[in-house]
């Protein structure tokens, strides 16, 4: 069986082989991707828009990721799995503590995931100090979508650039386990890899990053639509709808279930029952 990932062998595997990250929000999602061997399941606060059809990540609750990650964790127990703290759950190092502390002791996450850099270095501190592993985040971060104006690409200018640097710079300093870079600029992407000392993982950010993380729906290509930087590796949309649209025909013709779907009872039961019912 593969060596199972933590946080510190992460940390080790800087600049190697490219690490493969997934997200998934259920158990049959876990299961699918401990059995392809996927390194590090993110349960993403993109489960909002994913799996709960809100339009931002912002309505996601503690509980809601407590619940998913509970999911995920029974699906695949030998993976080593980040979980988000959503929206406003890491505003003070108490309250990051107290946040972190559930989806640890709760959903036994092994690391968890927070976005901002030295705004959030309070509560980066908080949890390192108490030994609980940290993924940061930079770049498109989907929980400032209304300072950023909408799901913008990030660091297009210089003072933006240096202003990421400095920021991964910090949060490595400050002990991050890895770095999740989203939808900046490639090369960009690739001098942050450069620069900071534990593996940078790229969604939307180019192929120089230390690993690439992608959306489980866009992976499969479940989702309704796509954002530029993602590559559905097959077409399970297309191929549930038609099945469900099959299931539909069937039962209407009747041709569901059919002898092989249904269970029987002997003719010999069957006509001692009938000839008591007779007599009744
Ligand atoms: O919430 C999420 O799924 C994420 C990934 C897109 C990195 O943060």
């Amino acid at each position: 069986m593969k060596e199972r990932m933590t946080a510190q062998r992460l940390k080790t595997l800087k600049g190697q082989e490219p690490l493969v990250w997934l997200t998934a929000y259920d158990f049959t999602q876990a299961q699918l991707a401990e059995e392809a061997g996927i390194d590090v399941i993110l349960v993403g606060d993109s489960a909002g828009t994913t799996v709960m059809g809100y339009d931002s990540t912002l309505p996601v609750t503690l509980n809601d990721m407590v619940y998913h990650a509970k999911l995920v964790r029974r699906g695949a127990p030998n993976t080593m799995m980040a979980v988000d703290l959503p929206f406003l759950t890491y505003t003070s190092a108490e309250q990051a503590l107290q946040s972190a502390g559930r989806l640890m002791q709760e959903a036994l996450a092994d690391a968890v995931k927070l976005e901002g850099g030295r705004r959030v270095m309070n509560a980066v501190d908080a949890l390192i100090s108490h030994d609980i592993p940290i993924i940061g985040h930079l770049g498109l971060t989907p929980q400032s979508v209304h300072a950023m104006g909408g799901y913008r690409v990030q660091a297009r200018t210089h003072d933006s650039i240096r202003h990421l640097v400095d920021d991964a710079q910090a949060l490595a300093d400050h002990g991050v386990a890895a770095l999740v870079l989203e939808g900046i600029p490639d090369r960009v992407a690739a001098y942050v890899t450069e620069q900071v000392p534990v593996p940078t993982i790229g969604i939307g950010a180019g192929n120089q990053t230390d690993g690439q993380v992608l959306v489980f729906h866009d992976c499969l290509g479940l989702s309704s639509c796509y954002p530029k930087f993602a590559k559905p590796f097959a077409d399970v949309r297309r191929v549930m709808l038609s099945a469900l649209e099959q299931y539909g025909s069937e039962v209407r013709s009747r041709a569901f279930p059919d002898d092989d779907h249904s269970y029987h009872v002997t003719d010999k039961e069957w006509d001692a029952f009938w000839s008591q019912e007779q007599t009744r």
